[in-house]
């Protein structure tokens, strides 16, 4: 079974309010797509399709793939204006996959362990995606803001990436959600369940796996870096 990420790091970064953008900026001496790419160049994915901003395509590929070496890298694709047009470019990139995992490069910590979860639940389930229960309870509110509703928190889960499909099948669905336009889908899933009606089954990441969106975010990153090299260096 051949297996295809799309990493997509064509956003704007515009809540990180830096001059570089987030997906550059520098944690521990290397630029946080570096993270990210790294984890899907050890793990058992065949390829990636790297989808950057406009006329950014030289300096990825120079600065980032070619300095660090990324073997796995087959394409780098200019994205869109909204996340789901940047995701629609690099399926349209992809040859022959089997399955696809999309996944934020804002995502620099997602693991083997969670990527095994979920190739075996894109196997069984033909789509899912990768989240995790809230630790917070979660208030549905009214127009004036009064709490409306408060929904069971086991039920309410966080969603993560990668989202994973069978790649005819979300590839159909993006088609048919950009012939539409609509422009209402804020992640991979929401595109299965308008286009198909189909159940996206939630597979366990991790709450370390976290999304990288404003300055604070950058200080647990930190945090969670040093930690991982201190536990490498006392397995040696
Ligand atoms: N993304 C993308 N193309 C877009 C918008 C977003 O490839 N047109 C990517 C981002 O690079 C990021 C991921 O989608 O890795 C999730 O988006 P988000 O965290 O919102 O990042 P940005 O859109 O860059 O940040 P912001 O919303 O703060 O501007
Ligand atoms: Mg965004």
């Amino acid at each position: 079974m051949k297996y295809t990420a799309i990493i997509l790091a064509a956003g704007n970064g515009s809540r990180m309010n830096t001059k570089v953008k987030k997906q550059y900026l520098q944690i521990l001496g290397k630029p946080l797509l570096y993270y990210t790419l790294q984890a899907f160049e050890e793990s058992f994915v065949d390829e990636v399709i790297l989808v950057v901003s406009q006329g950014e395509t030289p300096y990825c590929r120079k600065q980032i793939v070619d300095f660090y070496g990324f073997q796995k890298v087959a394409k780098i694709v200019e994205g869109g204006k909204e996340r789901y047009h940047s995701v629609y470019e690099g399926l349209k990139a992809v040859k022959d996959a089997d399955y696809v995992m999309i996944h934020d490069s804002a995502r620099p910590f997602v693991t083997d362990e969670i990527l095994n979860r979920a190739k075996e639940g894109v196997e069984k389930y033909r789509a899912c995606v990768v989240g995790m229960p809230v630790k917070d309870t979660i208030k549905i509110a009214d127009e004036n803001g009064y709490s409306k509703e408060t929904p069971e928190r086991k039920k309410v889960w966080m969603i993560q990436t990668p989202q994973c499909f069978e790649y005819a099948l979300i590839r159909e669905a993006y088609k048919e959600l950009l012939q539409k336009d609509d422009c209402s889908v804020t992640d991979d899933a929401m595109v299965i369940e308008k286009i198909y009606g189909m159940p996206v089954k939630l597979i366990e990441g991790s709450y370390s796996n976290l999304k990288i969106t404003t300055q604070e975010d950058l200080i647990t990153a930190e945090a969670y870096l040093r930690k991982k090299s201190e536990f490498a260096e006392k397995l040696q």
